[in-house]
């Protein structure tokens, strides 16, 4: 949903909430944390969207990777999911219902995590994602908006899957040219968070709707520091930065987290198509992590096996509240 008319929406309602609540929408973080004893907390997450790719098995599996995405964002291990499906009756293709299902199990068996049941609605749009329950000790919480001067920005993930998952809706790509979108697309992001357990790190967030620009926003939004980002250093798929470049298959997305994110980012003599793909939303994204700077070689040592491309793309700097694209 477009960022500024939720926003609105949701401003003077007041949530029920507890003491034992140690993160919830108030804090713009990726998932809700409440804790259950003082060795203990409870991580909850859900997500779910219409197929960005035709086959049901590989949608089922990227929804649920997407899903999981903020339990590992946030440091916890995923402990139980529930399906959520909105399915179109009329044209009931029961094999269909059941490879997503199935794409999303195998995807939670993956994570290390069960399947609990779920609930499906008549819909006349297919749908499809889950609720994720995560665990983690409450002293282990991973925040998204504890930056620090001279800490450095590292992304998992190349961008572009928004763009490109639009082209293929528009007919003009295939699923088979855009393999490695959808391999990337089906990668947990359990390894780099596991691996970021040896380190002090300082915040993490993983890239979704809002788009690289939108989530580093999120992070940096009301701290005393500003973040350099060297935009030739960021991964993109690299048809995404043909389409973008022709300004073909823009999503209505990335208007959306321009409009809402405009006014924190200098945006020098970057190109507005290039500005397209920096709001690009992503589905299941990678992390963006930030790290000591003295912590970052050692860190991106520990991913060798890993299999995209890990980059360092930006620093955060002492300076007025803003993200600044550098060239
Ligand atoms: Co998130
Ligand atoms: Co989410």
């Amino acid at each position: 949903m477009d960022p500024a008319l939720l926003d609105e929406a949701l401003r003077d309602i007041s949530f029920p909430g507890s003491e034992m609540v140690l993160v919830d929408s108030s804090d713009a973080d990726d998932a809700g944390v409440i804790k259950i004893n003082d060795e203990l907390a409870l991580v909850q997450t859900m997500d779910f969207f219409a197929p960005v790719i035709d086959d049901p098995y590989l949608f089922g599996q990227i929804a649920a990777a997407n899903a999981l995405s903020d339990i590992y964002a946030m440091g916890a291990r995923p402990l139980s999911a529930l399906n959520m499906i909105c399915f179109p009756d009329d044209q009931l293709d029961v094999e269909a219902f059941r490879l997503i299902i199935e794409g999303g199990a195998e995807k939670v068996r993956e994570a290390g995590a069960v399947i609990l049941g779920g609930h499906s609605v008549t819909d006349n749009e297919l749908k499809y994602g889950l609720a994720v329950n995560g665990t983690i000790h409450p002293d282990a919480i991973r925040l998204n908006h504890n930056l620090k001067i001279g800490d450095v920005l590292i992304l998992t993930k190349p961008i572009g899957t928004g763009i490109l998952t639009t082209a293929l809706k528009n007919g003009v790509l295939d699923e088979s040219d855009i393999s490695e979108v959808i391999e990337s697309m089906l990668l947990l992001n359990k390894e780099p968070a596991r691996l970021l357990d040896n380190f002090d790190i300082s915040a993490c967030t993983d890239i979704t709707g809002y788009g690289l620009l939108g989530h580093l926003w999120e992070m940096l939004n009301g701290l005393d520091c500003g973040v350099n980002l060297y935009v030739e250093k960021i991964p993109f798929f690299e048809q995404a930065i043909h389409f973008a470049r022709n300004s073909h298959h823009i999503p209505g997305g990335t208007l959306a987290n321009q409009k809402f994110n405009i006014d924190h980012i200098k945006f020098g003599d970057i190109e507005v198509w290039y500005q397209n793909l920096l709001f690009d939303p992503q589905t299941s994204g990678g992390l963006l992590i930030s790290l000591p700077k003295g912590q970052v070689e050692e860190y991106i040592k520990t991913l060798s096996d890993y299999p995209l491309p890990v980059a360092i793309i930006g620093e955060v700097i002492d300076s007025e509240n803003k993200i600044y694209l550098m060239s």
